[in-house]
């Protein structure tokens, strides 16, 4: 299979990979300048984008010693299925950009690793293709569709449909992009957004006339937002659907119980790994709050800056049930399609595992006792 560069797509991994972040170093090989920024950008500053990380950093653990540990796991149980282990992929747009074979390679890489995928509005593939991959995977982890609100509602209950009829088990509405945040990076580097690969799921669809705006009125707040997602779609939204609604970028704790009130299943909590408004807090410091405020009565989840196992291990420590892996998975896609992705999730998936042992945890359930005491 062939780039678009000209060069053969990449099916092997070269010696002395071993980490998350050799994939993100071994990815600009494969990766031009555009598209390198588009992935691993961030909003404005990329304030946000390093405190993701860092915070997980940050974070100590204290290890138990001397424990029983045979018969440990890394399962747990989300929406009424058991996990083998508390990982999906994020939804991220246009992955035909990091590799030809793009969401499929992620899809079959996901569902063989045990890890759950959500697609994104945005994918490159059809989505109906994706489920037929993924859904014969006798381990595979929970299948989900990325939404963004769409200005024409009768498209928007036509993909829907599809998407219920395809076998995807749950909705995410991402709430917290009704606009781009200041992309400098990518502005810099000039990355176009539209180009050969297009979100082909949306294919058909009416773009909204743009409203007639008098003298001193904005492009954004009289035109753009006048379509942004509120409380009362996520009602219209449960009205049309069977499907479970998880919310994706919930971060204020009033928000959170707002969304259970509506009848949310599940918050992300998320600031869109730093693409969105810079300055927001690292997600590691909004999730206690944020399950504190919710106080069980739906799972919520965390991404951003998650790449190793010992961030995994915090993260449900802190009370996550499940945490969503971002540019990770694009790195290893394009350094090696299914191949790569499943060696990222892999590296994951050993290191959560390494992390529990040294740690004590015979499961996750022990988790919380992991985190040093003022670690944080
Ligand atoms: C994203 N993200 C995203 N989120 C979403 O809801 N719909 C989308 O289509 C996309 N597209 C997208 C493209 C790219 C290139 C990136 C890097 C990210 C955000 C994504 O789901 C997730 O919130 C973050 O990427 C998580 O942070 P890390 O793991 O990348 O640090
Ligand atoms: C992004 C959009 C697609 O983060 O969510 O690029």
């Amino acid at each position: 299979m062939t780039r678009t560069d000209g060069r053969a797509a990449p099916t092997t991994l070269p010696e002395g990979v071993v980490s998350l972040a050799d994939h993100e170093r071994h990815s600009a090989k494969w990766l031009d300048a555009a598209v390198q920024a588009y992935f691993n950008g961030g909003a404005a500053d990329e304030i946000t984008l390093r405190a993701n990380i860092a915070a997980w950093q940050r974070i100590e653990l204290l290890p138990r010693v001397m424990r029983r540990l045979e018969g440990g796991h890394t399962r747990v149980e989300l929406l009424g299925r058991t996990l083998v282990h508390p990982m999906l992929v994020a939804p991220m747009a246009y992955q035909q950009l990091a590799h030809p074979q793009g969401e499929q390679a992620t899809a079959l890489a996901a569902a063989t690793l045990g890890a759950g995928l959500v697609l994104s509005t945005q994918a490159t593939t059809l989505l109906e293709d994706v489920a037929r991959l993924v859904l014969p995977e006798p381990l595979r982890g929970p299948l989900w569709f990325q939404l963004y609100l769409l200005p024409d509602r009768d498209f928007m209950r036509e993909l829907i449909h599809r998407v219920e009829a395809a076998g995807f088990e749950a909705l995410v509405l991402t709430v917290d992009a009704p606009v781009q945040g200041a992309r400098d990076r990518e502005r810099r580097a000039g990355f176009r957004r539209a180009g050969e690969f297009s979100a082909v799921n949306l294919a058909g669809r009416r773009a909204p006339k743009p409203l007639p705006l008098q003298p001193g009125q904005s492009a954004l707040f009289d035109d753009l937002l006048t379509h942004a997602p509120t409380w009362d779609d996520l009602g219209w939204l449960r009205s049309i659907t069977h499907l479970p609604i998880l919310l994706k970028g919930v971060v204020h704790p009033d928000d959170g119980r707002e969304a259970v009130a509506h009848g949310a299943a599940g918050l992300i909590v998320s600031n869109h790994g730093g693409r969105t408004l810079d300055t927001m807090p690292a997600t590691a410091a909004l999730l206690p709050p944020m399950v504190q405020a919710v106080q069980g009565a739906v799972p919520v989840l965390v991404d951003g800056g998650i790449r190793r196992g010992t961030d995994v291990l915090k993260a449900v420590a802190l009370g996550a049930s499940a945490v969503l892996v971002g540019r990770p998975v694009l790195h290893g896609l394009a350094n090696a399609g299914a191949v790569g992705v499943a060696h990222v999730l892999r590296l994951l998936r050993d290191e959560l595992e390494i992390a529990m042992a040294l740690s004590g945890c015979r499961t996750l359930a022990d988790a919380p006792g992991a985190l040093a005491p003022d670690g944080r």
